[in-house]
């Protein structure tokens, strides 16, 4: 599984906006409760332990507070993914990253993920459209001044009149895509801001605050119009910063099937322009050719550099993430680069990146410590049996594990065949094609011969043990060990 977005904030929680401009959708709650208080309905209970989920949790109650007042009413709802009664609900909308945020209209037949803004603000701005007609009409300047923000992706349908088969399938369009795209419709070019005002159409003009800046199309079958505006929308290179109208690009790009290539640096640095130039070139050179390019301003990406395991002292830095979860890394880049690095990823030619803490020089705790680096060596290349336990610190239930992994890791202590491990899998990447990760604590057991088995058991002491005794392979005599249990 490629990790999406989930660096926004990596906790395993969704949220669900219920947006019904006919009727009042609610999910019914698994535990029945109807919490009418809070204005977030709570499907599912779950403490956020992140201080990122407490913020998105915080957004939402104040976006969903405002909203609350809305008529007709918009309901925000989340649902706990984690939880293994909601596993069912989490796959059935395809949820691979968190928080992802859906809208579901009429009664849950229509579902969309929402990909707007993220802050409470936007959250409210971008569902107040939601429930109004999909296109509105612009008849003055000042209507075109209103609607079109410079900021973002505007699209305008210029017709003749307003009926006809072009001006349908545009209504059409705007109907299935308003949730990620503003749309307008006029009689009269001459009120638009950019582009041949003397058209009088079926025309499709796309407005966008980067590249060429605005983009006509003709083609009115629905598919094609859709097509269109997929594409003319994608920036040739995504900007990420601060500015919270570069986030629904960011969200694009971070969903987009296609390698990820992101360059992050310091945008205050005096190399800014150089690398722009350079970038936007290569960028160009492989727009349509499977990999999208990025650049980050270093102040933004904190998240991000967690979440690859980069570190601020390697920018500039180029990463690509290919879709078999596969990084490589240039650090300490330098413009004239890009373009030749660029080259030796798409030959084949780069040894993949992988996130590790550094191998600890003292291990001597009864559960020893796995790193990226050291997992080879210790889980695969040791002959021995090995207990892998893959957690994250925040995770409660890791918490709870950790005493009893300690208690069987002591009851092994003498017996030189057997290993208790753990890897923090915020910090060190897995590989994908050994280990099935989905949720912490998530333990394997690997043994001496080579057998590699998930541990789905009771989290006892016993339950461990008895697991272990049962799959290892004996390889000498286990006196003591026998003595001990
Ligand atoms: C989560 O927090 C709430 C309120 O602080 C508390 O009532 C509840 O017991 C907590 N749940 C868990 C599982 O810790
Ligand atoms: C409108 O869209 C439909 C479905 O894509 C298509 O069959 C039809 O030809 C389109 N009409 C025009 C005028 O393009
Ligand atoms: C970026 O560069 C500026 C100016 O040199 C500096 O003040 C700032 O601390 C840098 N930002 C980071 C995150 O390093």
């Amino acid at each position: 599984m490629a990790p999406r977005v989930s660096f926004w904030s990596c906790v395993f929680v969704f949220a669900l906006l219920l947006v019904s401009s006919l009727t009042l959708s609610v999910i019914s709650a698994e535990d029945g409760e109807g919490q009418s208080e809070e204005f977030v309905l709570t499907l599912d209970h779950s403490n956020f332990t992140e201080i990122v989920a407490k913020h998105d949790f915080i957004i939402y109650e104040k976006a969903a507070s405002i909203l609350s007042r809305h008529d007709p009413p918009i309901i925000l709802a989340k649902v706990d993914a984690s939880d293994e009664v909601n596993k069912e609900l989490a796959t059935g909308f395809e949820i691979n990253g968190f928080p992802t945020l859906m809208i579901l209209r009429n009664g849950g037949k229509n579902v969309q993920e929402y990909k707007g803004p993220r802050d409470a603000d936007g959250i409210v701005e971008f569902l107040k459209k939601q429930v109004g007609p999909a296109s509105a009409e612009i008849k003055s300047v000042e209507d075109a001044g209103n609607l079109i923000d410079e900021n973002k992706i505007f699209v305008v349908g210029v017709f003749s009149e307003l009926s006809g088969e072009e001006f349908e399938n545009f209504t059409i369009l705007a109907e299935k895509l308003r949730s990620d795209y503003d749309f307008g419709h006029t009689l009269d070019g001459k009120l638009l801001p950019r582009g041949e005002s003397s058209v009088n159409g079926p025309i499709v003009r796309l407005f966008k605050p980067f590249d060429e800046l605005f983009v006509d199309f003709q083609d009115f079958h629905v598919d094609a119009l859709e097509k269109f505006v997929e594409e003319a929308s994608v920036p040739i290179v995504t900007l990420f910063n601060k500015d919270p109208n570069s986030s629904p690009f960011v969200i694009k790009f971070f969903n987009n099937p296609n390698a990820k290539a992101m360059l992050f640096l310091n945008f205050s640095s005096e190399l800014l322009d150089a690398f722009k130039s350079k970038y936007h070139a290569v960028a160009k050179h492989y727009k349509g050719k499977g990999i999208s390019c990025l650049l980050g301003d270093l102040e933004a990406s904190q998240g991000a550099f967690e979440y690859f395991g980069l570190k601020d002292d390697q920018v500039p830095l180029i990463i690509i993430q290919n879709n078999d979860g596969q990084k490589f890394l240039k650090p300490h880049l330098e413009p004239d680069h890009i373009a030749s690095w660029l080259k030796e990823y798409t030959d084949g030619n780069l040894k993949p990146f992988k996130k590790s803490e550094p191998i600890p020089e003292v291990n001597n705790e009864p559960v020893k410590v796995v790193v990226a680096d050291s997992l080879q060596d210790v889980v695969f290349n040791s002959g021995e049996n090995v207990l892998l336990e893959f957690y994250a610190p925040w995770c409660g239930h890791c918490k709870q594990l950790a005493p009893i992994l300690d208690e069987v890791a002591v009851s092994f202590e003498t017996d030189a065949d057997v290993i208790i491990a753990k890897l923090d899998a915020t910090s060190n990447d897995i590989p994908t094609d050994s280990f099935d990760v989905q949720g912490y604590p998530t333990l394997y057991f690997k043994s001496a011969s080579g057998n590699l088995l998930q541990y789905d058991g009771d989290r006892t002491k016993e339950g461990i043990i008895d697991f272990i005794q049962k799959n290892r392979d004996k390889t000498v005599p286990l006196d003591s060990v026998k003595d001990e249990l």
